[in-house]
């Protein structure tokens, strides 16, 4: 199995102001193999910022887990921090004059942090240039950043943060400040980056569009990861269709689910804990497939069927974040304790009330409204 690059494990960040405690990050879980791209995406405020910050080593976390590499960033002392600052990771600001100085050209701005690590002048020049290139602005190094246009300065600042060969590349909403053709030029030119040298990037977008170029998307919520949104590999066919299901098995306690149903508490925003007795039964391995049927919610291991969306006559949207069902898988994480957090729209169209029943049917899960269920199976 391939080693993950960055590791954060139930990573909980509390700030306290006063006699306030927000909760920023509440058990958040993330794992990124070396050499992906990854978006990070969420409302204002779930958290997507704090978790950049801890991973950038300019914060630290409130108790829980947060790996880069062989570097755990819940016990570096001040010294190490500031090297795994400047060397291990490249970090580009969403506002490009927290990027840049302005009094310097591009490329004495990608100078300075090399210069600062001690690089010989020869080695910083010959860099810079080459990092200039990469991110197309060979012929700009010359001019200051008030010389150059909002994405030209982006490029600029991912050249700086390219400067120190990091191993880690952190974007903040590095688009948020242009219009939307600059910042599809901006994501392309990361993903350039990411496959030219390799390098692993988390990028953090409210930009959906932006989400639909990378490996995989992550839907922050609340301060944790909710859902994953992985693109496929072959587009929708229409006609795949289900395995046959059939009622089979027992619940929890061992009672046959002919005769007994078993419920689950489902809170008000959409975080459940499996029985022990299906996950057992349904390997999921850490995430499930997701479907929203007419009247109850389906959980299906990744890979067990095509693909879980087939059925539907219009695969329409992902819950989340609103890329195409044709191109885009979405699947919701699920621990080892088997909690996990239904996406919104599932609550919003299955009237579950707080509970749900938990059917094992075959090789699949699902989750059903009590009084709907009872009504309609049985
Ligand atoms: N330095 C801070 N002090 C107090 N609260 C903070 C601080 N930074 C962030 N927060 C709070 O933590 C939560 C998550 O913020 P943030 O990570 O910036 O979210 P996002 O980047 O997703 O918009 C918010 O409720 C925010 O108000
Ligand atoms: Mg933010």
């Amino acid at each position: 199995m391939q080693k993950n690059l960055v590791t954060c494990e139930n990573l909980i960040k509390i700030y306290k102001t006063d006699d306030l405690e927000v909760v920023a990050l509440q058990g958040l879980d993330l794992e990124v193999a070396p050499g992906e791209m990854i978006a990070l995406v969420g409302a204002s405020g779930s958290g997507k910022t704090t978790l950049l910050n801890i991973l950038g080593g300019l914060d630290t976390p409130s108790a829980g887990r947060a790996g880069v590499a062989e570097y755990d960033l819940t016990r570096l002392n001040e010294e190490q921090r500031t090297r795994y600052r400047n060397l291990v990771i490249g970090y580009v600001w969403q506002q490009s004059g927290r990027n840049l100085l302005p009094d310097l050209t591009a490329a004495a701005n990608v100078d300075l942090p090399q210069v600062l690590n001690g690089a010989g002048k020869a080695r910083c020049t010959k860099r810079t240039r080459e990092l200039l290139a990469l991110v197309g602005l060979a012929d700009m190094a010359k001019k200051k950043p008030s010389q150059l246009s909002g994405g030209e300065q982006q490029r600029v600042a991912i050249a700086v943060a390219l400067a120190n060969q990091p191993i880690l590349l952190l974007a903040d909403e590095p688009t948020g400040e242009l219009d939307s053709i600059t910042a599809r030029e901006i994501i392309a030119c990361l993903r350039h980056i990411n496959e030219q040298l390799g390098l692993t990037i988390i990028l953090v977008t409210h930009d959906v569009a932006v989400a639909s170029e990378v490996d995989r998307t992550l839907a922050i919520r609340d301060g944790r990861t909710s859902t994953e949104t992985i693109r496929r590999n072959k587009p929708l066919s229409s006609e795949t269709s289900f395995n046959g299901a059939s009622a089979t098995g027992s619940t929890g306690i061992g009672l046959s689910l002919q005769t007994h149903s078993e419920s689950i508490f489902i809170d008000r925003i959409g975080i459940l804990q499996l029985p022990k007795d299906a996950i057992e039964r349904v390997i999921l391995d850490g995430r499930a497939d997701v479907q929203i049927a007419n009247d109850h919610v389906e959980l299906w291991p990744i890979g067990a069927i095509d693909d879980p969306w087939d059925d539907a006559p219009s695969p329409g949207k992902s819950a989340v974040i609103g890329l195409s069902l044709h191109t885009h898988r979405e699947s919701i994480l699920v621990d080892h304790a088997g909690r996990l957090q239904l996406p919104k729209e599932a609550l919003e169209h299955i009237p579950f009330h707080g509970r749900a029943e938990v059917q094992v049917i075959d090789n699949h899960i699902e989750l059903w409204p009590i009084f709907k269920n009872n009504n309609q199976k049985g």
